[in-house]
């Protein structure tokens, strides 16, 4: 990961040096002072390569004099259109151009400080990289830039701008990295384990095995995990960061199957590799609680994730089984692939009865039917409470996680009818399957506690570059709730 340093706006004698260039602005300050020591290359390149300054658009200049290897143009847009979501995009997009480069400045001396930390985080988010498991990789496949200048006039403001965009770019990476291991070594004890790591930021972690969760009758999340020669975990993790005394907690959990094959509904064997991420909503839940500390937000934070491995064996499951869940509750488990419900049904029950928290957010991948209704673009949002899911919507457009609002209703309920038992765990059929999953989890959340639950099976995994984010994992929702919290529940 390169490191970033911000400094007082001087031309470079060397190395690469990007510019950001809005459509249609004349160059100015340090560019203005790039092309005149370069005797006029930069704009003669401008021109030759039909450089227009359109958004994400990109020109590498080499060579044009003044000592400087490249000059790297990236287009800003409209000038309107300059957000900082945009800015963000663009410190992403320079990324690929100056990653084989050892001496990077970037002029963000035009901008304001705020909008350099924004650069700085985008390239930042853009850099990441998971190879701990390439030991054949040649040097000249690895980035060389190591630091990257951000040219500002307001060196301190920058830098306190970006400490606390620093803290959430590392719980991304927490996240990322969480769901790009391979299952055989995250499996569920050694994901709770990871989450110890949150202790260094001052975030208290709970771990509960098979024993404590028994005692509290996860029937549901305790039958998903009978398959497995791993014992299932939950990790609570508690971050207090308000000085507002009986304030309520806001909460989220996340759905933490650390490899779904399905169980005995066995799923059938092409794509199957897919489902380590099937521990995203936990990943992502632990990523958020690392940042809300990274950068001491003002708010106390309960993060929940139930950790299992959904296998098939002689101790697995079986279609037609009955559990019990904490709620009291009774589900018949007709299809042992809907598993993600049953983990989810008793961590809720668990936060609300625990916490009594000011709303609580679920995120889990937990249909493929979403992919169908939403593509990969958003996230399923599905609650019971009309402004949380205002804000949520709201949060997902400036960050660029964006969630679509589905419907919830008591004509999807009835599906969940069991002639056995209080529900069964799927569906009548195929129809609105993402829909059926979140009314079963609705059956787990009192009425009054506002709740929101994230469908992410689309989100959660990329496979194709984005500005910000690698190809892989995506962390997607750690930016959407820190920003939630940010926007409505910290401390004035
Ligand atoms: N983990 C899967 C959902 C999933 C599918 C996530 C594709 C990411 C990509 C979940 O546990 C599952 O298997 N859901 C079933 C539910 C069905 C059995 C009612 C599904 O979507 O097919
Ligand atoms: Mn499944
Ligand atoms: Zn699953």
């Amino acid at each position: 990961m390169p490191e970033i340093a911000f400094i007082k706006p001087t031309l470079p004698r060397g190395g690469a040096l990007v510019l950001l260039v809005p459509e249609g602005v004349a160059l100015t300050g340090l560019a203005a002072d790039a092309d005149a020591a370069t005797s006029g290359a930069i704009a003669r390149g401008i021109e030759a390569a039909a450089f227009t300054g359109r958004k994400a658009q990109t020109t590498t200049l080499y060579a044009p004099g003044a000592g400087l290897a490249r000059v790297v143009l990236v287009g800003l847009g409209k000038p309107a259109d300059v957000t900082p979501e945009a800015l963000e995009a663009a410190g992403g997009t320079a990324w690929p151009a100056v990653s084989s480069a050892t001496d990077v400045t970037i002029a963000a001396d035009t901008l304001t400080p705020a909008e350099a930390a924004r650069i700085a985080m985008g390239l930042t988010l853009r850099a990441w990289r998971f190879d701990k498991y390439r030991t054949t990789q040649k040097p000249e496949d690895k980035p060389k830039a190591e630091k990257i200048a951000i040219a500002t006039s307001g060196v301190p403001a920058a830098k306190s701008a970006w400490a606390p965009l620093r803290a959430v770019a590392d719980g991304v990476f927490l996240s990322r990295e969480l769901v790009a291991e391979p299952p055989n070594v995250l499996h569920p004890v050694e994901m709770a384990e990871r989450c110890k790591a949150l202790t260094k930021l001052g975030v208290e972690v709970e771990i509960l095995g098979p024993k404590e969760m028994k005692k509290l009758g996860f029937g549901a999340l305790l039958g998903v995990a009978m398959g497995s020669e791993i014992e299932a975990r939950m990790v609570v993790m508690r971050w207090h960061g308000t000085k507002k005394k009986g304030t309520p907690p806001v909460c989220f959990v996340g759905k933490g199957v650390t490899f779904d094959t399905g169980g005995i509904s066995i799923k059938p064997a092409g794509g199957m590799e897919d489902m380590k991420w099937d521990m995203a909503g936990a990943g992502c839940v632990i990523g958020l609680m690392a940042a809300l500390a990274g950068r001491k937000a003002k708010v106390d934070a309960v993060g929940l994730v139930g950790l299992v491995e959904n296998m098939p064996s002689g101790t697995a499951q079986r279609p037609g089984d009955v559990v019990t869940s904490a709620s009291g509750q009774t589900i018949e488990v007709l299809n042992t692939d809907a598993e993600g419900r049953l983990v989810l049904a008793d961590v809720l029950w668990y936060a609300q009865k625990q916490f009594a928290p000011k709303y609580i957010v679920d995120l889990a991948t937990l249909t493929g039917a979403i992919i169908v209704a939403l593509g990969h673009e958003h996230a399923g949002l599905f609650s019971n409470n009309d402004e949380l899911a205002q804000k949520l919507t709201a949060a997902g457009l400036v960050t660029g996680e964006a969630v679509w609002r589905m419907p919830l209703g008591e004509a999807y309920d009835k599906g969940l009818k069991s002639d056995i038992a209080d529900m069964k765990n799927i569906g009548g059929g195929r129809a609105g399957g993402s829909i059926t999953a979140a009314q079963f989890i609705q059956r787990f959340i009192e009425p009054g506690t506002p709740w929101a639950h994230l469908d992410i099976a689309g989100t959660a995994w990329s496979s194709k570059d984005a500005p910000t984010i690698p190809k892989g994992a995506t962390a997607y929702g750690v930016r959407l709730l820190d920003r939630l919290v940010a926007d409505h529940d910290e401390d004035a």
